[in-house]
């Protein structure tokens, strides 16, 4: 029996990465067997087996695997897995559901929102949102977007309903004005690229690590822990996005397995910063009290014509 169509099939707002570049916008379409997206000048992608598609042209390449690795993907899944960060995802729906209500009460146009997940990994936030906000919007559609192929395969297999690919987040093929809200959780930030697919009501949410955050795991491997910027962080922003809320998220984690800790530690960067003593040491620990302090700002797209005028000391 033919299976379901893909829900890649149905996207709308896929521009192809190759007519982009050169300037001259071209939208995505699926090709008649239904197996590939293919443009105007027939640059076509393939929907691979997983169910996603690469959009990174090589010469967008930086590497011959950019982003993170297999195993990096694969520690992230099974730490996330656990359930330690539910409090996270819990923030972001609520955080998300808030603004989607907004802009649906004041427009009436919003019953089809459109979510981008920038630097998605293997999906856990942009699986659990979408499941969220899909009871109240059946006709969501959520892409998510990464750098690092084996993150979107794990993404891809995750949850059928997002439309997964490969892409750099500096230039992600999507039409502007596309997009409700653009998430990026621990992920880098192009405020420029976010902007630019925002609709002039859409949001971006971050979710990024607070100065306490990890720190029990941190001062266990480190003499020095301090490796925080928050105003370098909202410096880099401020050309485009004005913070509209932030909030704070600050809980402790329990940790009562070596399994459990060692699971944290390999799905953070401190793993592979870490001395084979230090990681020895932790072998050790049954239990540890770890806490989370994540900020989850909320930003509102700078209007073109307010930042031009930002720009040039008016
Ligand atoms: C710390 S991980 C966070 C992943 C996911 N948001 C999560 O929290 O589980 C950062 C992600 O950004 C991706 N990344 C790094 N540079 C990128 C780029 N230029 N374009 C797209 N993704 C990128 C990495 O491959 C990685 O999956
Ligand atoms: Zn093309």
């Amino acid at each position: 029996m033919a299976s379901a169509p893909h829900v890649i099939l149905r996207a709308k707002h896929l521009l192809c990465p190759l007519c982009e570049t050169s300037n001259t916008a071209a939208l995505l379409h699926p090709s008649t067997d239904q197996r590939s997206l293919v443009c105007p000048q027939n640059h076509t992608f393939d929907i691979a087996k997983q169910g996603y598609v690469n959009l990174l042209p090589v010469q967008q390449k930086k590497s011959l695997t950019p982003g993170d690795n297999k195993e990096m993907v694969l520690a992230r899944k099974k730490f996330l897995g656990l359930g330690y960060y539910q409090p996270l995802v819990n923030a972001l729906i609520e955080s998300c559901t808030q603004h989607l209500s907004t802009i649906h009460h004041g427009s009436n146009q919003t019953a089809s929102p459109v979510i981008l997940d920038a630097g998605c990994g293997e999906g856990y936030y942009t699986g659990e949102l979408h499941n969220a906000l899909a009871i109240q919007y059946p006709d969501l559609t959520t892409y998510g977007f990464d750098i690092a192929k084996p993150a979107v395969i794990e993404a891809a297999k995750r949850n059928k309903s997002l439309n997964c690919f490969v892409s750099t987040i500096k230039a992600i093929p999507i039409a502007p004005q596309s997009c409700d809200l653009i998430i990026s959780v621990f992920s880098p930030m192009q405020p420029s690229q976010f902007q630019r697919l925002l609709k002039p009501s859409g949001n971006l949410m971050v979710l990024c690590a607070g100065k306490n955050h990890l720190h029990q795991l941190k001062s266990l491997l480190y003499d020095n822990t301090s490796d925080y910027d928050e105003d370098k962080f909202l410096a880099q922003m401020d050309s485009h996005f004005t913070l509209s809320k932030r909030i704070a998220i600050q809980q402790t984690m329990a940790m009562n397995s070596n399994h459990d800790i060692l699971s944290l530690l390999a799905m953070t960067p401190h793993f592979w910063r870490t001395s084979p003593e230090a990681k020895k040491q932790l072998d050790r620990i049954q239990q540890l009290a770890v806490d989370i302090d994540v900020q989850l700002l909320q930003f509102t797209p700078k209007h073109p014509a307010a930042q031009d005028a930002n720009n040039s000391g008016t």
